[in-house]
């Protein structure tokens, strides 16, 4: 344990902003009560901000609000005061081009607004898919005692008695209503069924996969990460979090001491054997490098490949968020995975991991499988290597359809995505079932923002031979929620000249899974002619944040913050 700050209000980080001679602990003294605060409801407590990302431009967090006020219950119960402030919310359903372009804008925000103002300890609200990674990243920067909520999964969705569930079911009820197998008002009626409350996307979805990576950190309340976001119980667990907060402060259990290199391998450990999106691996490379223990793109690999993928929810599995929960959520999960977790690493509630999640139930077996019993012997993310991608890139196994997981075809090359939108339906595209998609230009710098344009829809001709897989390659990334074989964040990127560029229609590519490889078969004397006659991008942006983000972005091997913001 630290120093005890509330027995010796002196210590705390809020004391110097509203105690002392000078005029200006006097105004800011003044200006607090114009909250209508009493000086017994701040004099000598600890100060607890609630960062809080909601906004009504992005559903997934659209109920904070309602979060807060419990947070707020919680921290006056434990003597604190809660201050709550807005930070830059990003919806992934509305934002142009892409929130990915904005995820270190908003780690920014969150890392400078705890900076500046006066908090002792923050309780951070996220939900959709990029506020939690920019949440962490600003949280592990400031290093002041900081937890996090995140919003949970909606409620399931149901048409007609068959439960949906947004991206991973939306996406194939578009593909059929592509091929006019149901009609414009069948569509209509299920957009009023698929997302049923606020919270959000209920697969193992981008969101998904970052609360539980967040739980198995440490950096939430355990069993928090799968309640439902209109459940009860989610504001019961955030006002134990408000609660929590505050003994933090008095602990001074900051964000140091949890996020370590054993927690950074214990959250990788439990996102392979959830299926976990592919975007944490960008996400946990980039909150691992705004700490000492940074993470590489091998140890994704090494992890991947002695965890078992235990639970069984869509795109990689049957079932939904809700019943992920039902069935014991992450503390029933990381049980099984004892045997591979640091089960001594600290966690936000002030215990260990193995404290936490020794007895955790189980109540569903087909939803959380057995750690001897998995749905498959690896984990879901997969790292691979070659010439068409020398600083890796990843694929989602557990997604895949097996019989494409090593293979060899001839490329058919998108130029670009706007290409591939123009062209994807067209009835005389010359491809068929042993083609390998390639669509250059989405990666970071070339969208731009690292864009989830990856799961390139399949060709309508193929789709009506009744082919709904093909090997698609691209430096883009692909939403969690998606499903296919699909090669994603090739790096590096061809914008900047990687070898993706140089790809032509007709070239030959092998995917194998197995052996951990892409290859272009191509000699490497016409690689390098290729390469010679690229013409450099064009830069998307010559002034504001976008000119800011193109000069600083990292590649995606490297989790694509900006180069300044990474640990010293
Ligand atoms: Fe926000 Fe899926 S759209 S989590």
């Amino acid at each position: 344990m630290g120093v005890m700050p509330m027995d010796d209000p002196t210590k705390l980080r809020s004391y110097s902003w509203f105690n002392g001679r000078e005029y200006y602990n006097f105004s800011r003294r003044a200006n607090i009560r114009a909250l209508g605060l009493s000086r017994e409801a701040f004099h000598g407590k600890p100060v607890i901000g609630i960062c809080n990302s909601f906004s009504e431009l992005n559903n997934c967090n659209a109920h904070l609000r309602q979060v807060a006020d419990a947070v707020k219950r919680g921290v006056w119960a434990a003597g604190g005061l809660p201050l709550e402030f807005p930070v830059i919310s990003l919806g992934e359903q509305f934002m142009k081009p892409t929130t990915m372009l904005f995820r270190n804008l908003m780690a920014m925000d969150v890392e400078e607004c705890i900076r500046a103002n006066p908090v002792d300890g923050v309780v951070l609200l996220s939900g959709c898919d990029k506020t939690t990674p920019a949440m962490l990243m600003g949280a592990a920067s400031a290093d002041v005692p900081a937890m996090i909520v995140t919003g949970g999964p909606t409620l399931s969705g149901n048409y007609q008695g068959t439960p949906i569930g947004q991206g991973t079911d939306g996406r194939k009820i578009f593909d059929r209503y592509r091929m006019n197998q149901i009609s414009a008002e069948e569509l209509q009626e299920i957009e009023g069924c698929m997302v049923r409350s606020a919270g959000h996307c209920t697969v193992m979805g981008t969101a998904s996969t970052m609360a539980i990576v967040a739980e198995a950190l440490g950096m939430s309340l355990p069993g928090s990460a799968a309640i439902p976001a209109p459940d009860s119980r989610r504001l019961a667990v955030a006002e134990l979090s408000g609660r929590r907060m505050v003994e933090m402060v008095r602990e001074d259990l900051r964000p140091s001491r949890v996020l370590t290199r054993e927690a950074f391998e214990n959250a990788i450990t439990v996102d392979m054997a959830v299926g976990g999106s592919t975007n944490a691996v960008v996400h946990l490379l980039a909150i691992a490098g705004r700490t000492p223990h940074p993470l590489v793109l091998d140890d994704f690999d090494t992890i991947s490949r002695r965890t078992p993928f235990l639970v069984n929810v869509r795109p990689s599995g049957q079932h939904l968020m809700e019943d992920f929960f039902f069935a014991g959520g992450v503390p029933a999960v990381m049980r099984e995975l004892l045997p591979l977790l640091h089960g001594g690493c600290l966690t936000v509630n002030g215990h260990s991991v193995e404290g936490n999640v020794a007895e955790a139930p189980c109540y569903n077996r087909d939803v959380i499988r057995a750690f001897d019993q998995p749905l498959f012997a690896e984990g879901g993310t997969v790292v691979l290597r070659g010439n068409l991608c020398p600083d890796g890139a990843v694929l989602k196994q557990t997604a895949a359809s097996p019989h494409l997981c090593e293979h060899t075809g001839p490329a058919y090359v998108f130029e670009s995505y706007q290409q591939m939108h123009d062209t994807i339906d067209s009835m005389d595209l010359p491809v068929d079932k042993d083609t390998v998609l390639v669509m250059k230009g989405c990666g970071p710098k070339g969208a731009p923002g690292f864009p989830e344009w990856g799961h390139i829809p399949m060709p309508k001709v193929l789709l009506q031979r009744g082919v709904d897989d093909c090997v698609r390659i691209s430096d883009a990334r692909m939403s969690g929620t998606s499903f296919g074989t699909v090669v994603l964040h090739v790096s590096p990127e061809s914008d900047i000249g990687g070898p993706l560029a140089v790809v032509e229609t007709g070239d030959r590519i092998t995917l194998s899974v197995a052996g951990r490889a892409l290859h272009l078969h191509i000699a490497e004397e016409e690689m390098r002619r290729r390469a010679g006659l690229l013409k450099p991008a064009v830069p998307h942006y010559t002034r504001g944040y976008g000119k800011l983000f193109l000069d600083h972005v990292t590649q995606a091997h490297l989790g694509c913050d900006f180069d300044f913001l990474r640990s010293e």
